[in-house]
């Protein structure tokens, strides 16, 4: 019998950005007794303030990223949010030999190509599936369950925000204004919701799910968006007596394999009551994808939310330390360019 030649190797784990999903990754792994990804660094802004007991003992806390990135951690685990300064720091630290997990969609939609060129060797990984979806394992999903199939369409609920405001509209007949306040006053949204309302944030999940499953990867800003701020409660009355209602839809599909070009928005869309988009209420996501072979398979659950994000964050970790390869997909293989078609209506 061939014995497991599996080694255990501990890996060091630097968390970039103390938030609700800092603070998440850390309980949960600190919860797994004898696991083998120890955090050695927490960086914060203004680090003190962020101080807490229950964190790993011997810990660096620190508000100095160049110490982070000049120390011997395995792992960089960006959680600070938007393009600057995270899109440099990840460059760095993959530059330096680490490997990065992050949950930035706006990183990877815009710069994951680029960022994938910088992995060299076997021991080296950047995994990203927090950026979309929350906990839905989608970028797995596609890289690896679905990669034997030739995908072509990808609809989703992509925004929990946007899914939350609609869904109590529809259900309370309330204004767009006073769903958003409800949002907002649960910790859903956030003070500035713009990113979330009027597209911005599923435009980028969506160019990500376009280059992992649809293997083309497109200019973020050329996926056309309209917002849901001007949706009202009638509009819900007028889409049932056609058996539908109004989600924030994300479409992205191949319109010709000849040419690469592809037809893309995100927008409020009538869908049917029955069908998968409509059936996800509240901050939960759904994403939809149709193979040639495979047909529709649908994947749904929490979004967003520390908990669910951490989840996705420690499951990337638990890859990497099992030394787990995607088959296909963005920062794996050479993917094609895609362009949008601009004729807005026909997604
Ligand atoms: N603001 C996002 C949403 C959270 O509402 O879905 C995670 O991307």
């Amino acid at each position: 019998m061939v014995g497991d030649q599996t080694q255990s190797i501990t890996r060091t784990v630097a968390i970039l950005g103390f938030g609700t999903v800092g603070q998440a990754v850390t309980r949960i792994l600190g919860a797994r007794a004898g696991s083998e990804l120890r955090i050695t660094h927490i960086y914060n802004r203004d680090v003190e303030r962020k101080r807490v007991e229950w964190a790993p003992s011997g810990v660096v806390w620190t508000d100095d990223i160049e110490a982070v990135l000049a120390s011997q951690v395995d792992v960089v685990v960006e959680l600070i949010g938007g393009l600057n300064p995270a899109t440099e720091w990840i460059r760095r630290a993959l530059q330096s030999g680490k490997s990065v997990v992050t949950a930035n969609k706006q990183v990877i939609a815009q710069y994951g190509d680029e960022l994938g060129k910088l992995i060299v060797g076997g021991n080296q990984y950047l995994r990203f599936e927090a950026a979309v979806a929350g906990g839905i394992p989608i970028i797995r999903a596609l890289q690896d369950g679905l990669a034997g199939d030739n995908l072509f369409r990808v609809r989703g609920i992509l925004n929990g925000t946007c899914n939350f405001v609609l869904t109590r509209m529809e259900a309370n007949q309330v204004t767009f204004g006073d769903a958003l306040k409800e949002a907002q006053s649960l910790g859903f949204a956030e003070a500035d919701p713009t990113a979330d309302v009027d597209g911005f944030d599923a435009q980028a999940k969506l160019a990500i799910l376009s280059s992992v499953g649809l293997k083309c990867s497109v200019a973020v800003d050329t996926i056309p968006l309209r917002t849901i701020q001007n949706i009202e409660a009638v509009d819900f009355m007028y889409g049932a007596r056609l058996g539908c209602t109004i989600r924030q839809v994300s479409w992205i599909e191949r319109h010709s394999a000849m040419d690469g070009s592809l037809v893309a928005s995100v927008q409020p869309a009538l869908v049917p009551r029955l069908s998968a988009l409509a059936m996800v209420q509240g901050s939960r996501n759904v994403v939809v994808i149709d193979g040639e072979f495979g047909g529709e398979t649908a994947f749904s659950g929490f979004g967003a939310g520390g908990d669910p994000t951490a989840v996705a964050v420690v499951s990337d970790l638990e890859g990497i330390l099992r030394g787990a390869r995607p088959s296909v997909g963005l920062c794996g293989v050479k993917n094609e360019t895609g362009t949008v078609r601009q004729d807005f209506e026909s997604a």
